[in-house]
């Protein structure tokens, strides 16, 4: 029986509907004091953690979509917990000719302390999940973004304090994202709008899932209408990686940009956000994007004091 590798007890990180409230605030309350530390210390190029909690662990790094963010901040926070990474692209591996996934899972468990996949299907992450020995996190799968949406509710929390009972507004694509946010709607206890056109609305089971878990989660096909009074306007890409039909989302999607006037539905100092990368003049304007309400880089650098956080909860420190 190959479980020598066995290296219970950890947690997968595969989706924010499988975290408990407290568990998700336990996450961004750690981020918080792990982002302090990191800038006290000037948090430089060279920052390590004092502590190095990860200072025995190595994390293998999958990408089956190209990435900067999430490569970036991965790499640097098991860095600077005084762990290791090991970067593989899934066409460099024997995964791009074939090489099952659930194979792939009981290999590197053999090899590594964590796995993070950024995979083109969820199914993957999940047959990973369930082969590997060793935490999986999802960095990224064509249903989810998880890691995004935590760093987002950090990005928020920094400048407005608590999301509870906030209204938050999504404008444009149900994606990956959208649907992230949906489960964060349920876990922070805050009401999100999301304005998507009829052919881009997220999945009916995760809006049937909210309802069920009693989330304050309302679909509209009308931007100003999510966008009324809200502290948060957000939006995405219209093309996620894998998308095939662009000319079809521009043209349905057109609607739905985030521009000064949707803006001015929100509250005055409401925050803007987006994950990154934009298609500036698309989902976006420059004006907003580049604007007084815009939240972006801190966003993205919350990235990394997020995963951080994310990777001590897996190991369960
Ligand atoms: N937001 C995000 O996940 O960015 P990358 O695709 O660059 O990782
Ligand atoms: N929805 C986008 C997010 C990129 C970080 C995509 O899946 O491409």
């Amino acid at each position: 029986m190959n479980d020598f590798k066995l290296k219970k007890p950890f947690r997968h990180f595969l989706d924010l509907a499988a975290l408990k409230p407290d568990e998700a605030r336990e996450i961004i309350d750690k981020a918080k004091i792990l982002k302090t530390t990191a800038t006290e210390k000037g948090h430089g190029k060279g920052f390590i953690h004092p502590d190095r909690p990860l200072a025995d662990k190595s994390l293998a790094m999958v990408f089956e979509k190209p990435s900067t963010r999430t490569r970036v901040s991965f790499e640097m926070s098991i860095h600077q917990l005084g762990g290791t990474a090991i970067v593989l692209q899934g066409n460099d591996m024997q995964l791009g000719r074939g090489e099952t996934v659930s194979d792939t899972a009981q290999v590197l468990s053999g090899f590594v302390d964590a796995v993070m996949l950024r995979a083109d299907s969820h199914e993957s992450l999940l047959e990973m999940s369930e082969n590997a020995k060793v935490p999986v996190i999802n960095a990224l799968t064509d249903f989810s973004h998880p890691c995004q949406v935590m760093a987002d509710v950090l990005t928020f929390e920094e400048h407005r304090g608590p999301i509870k009972g906030k209204k938050i507004a999504w404008s444009g694509d149900g994606n990956n994202v959208a649907v992230s946010w949906i489960h964060a709607a349920v876990l922070f206890d805050c009401e999100l709008v999301l304005a998507c056109p009829k052919e881009f609305c997220p999945p009916t089971q995760v809006l049937e899932w909210a309802k069920n878990n009693g989330g304050k989660v309302t679909l509209t096909h009308d931007p100003d209408q999510a966008a009324l009074g809200a502290d948060c306007i957000i939006t995405d890409t219209w093309i996620s990686m894998g998308d095939t039909d662009a000319d079809e989302r521009i043209a349905i999607l057109a609607p739905y940009q985030v521009n000064k006037k949707l803006m001015r539905g929100a509250k005055d100092d409401s925050l803007f956000m987006h994950c990154l990368p934009a298609h500036r003049g698309e989902e976006v304007t420059d004006e907003v994007i580049d604007g007084p309400h815009s939240v972006i880089w801190d966003e993205a650098e919350n990235r990394l004091h997020i995963q951080k956080s994310i990777l001590l909860w897996c190991f369960g420190k």
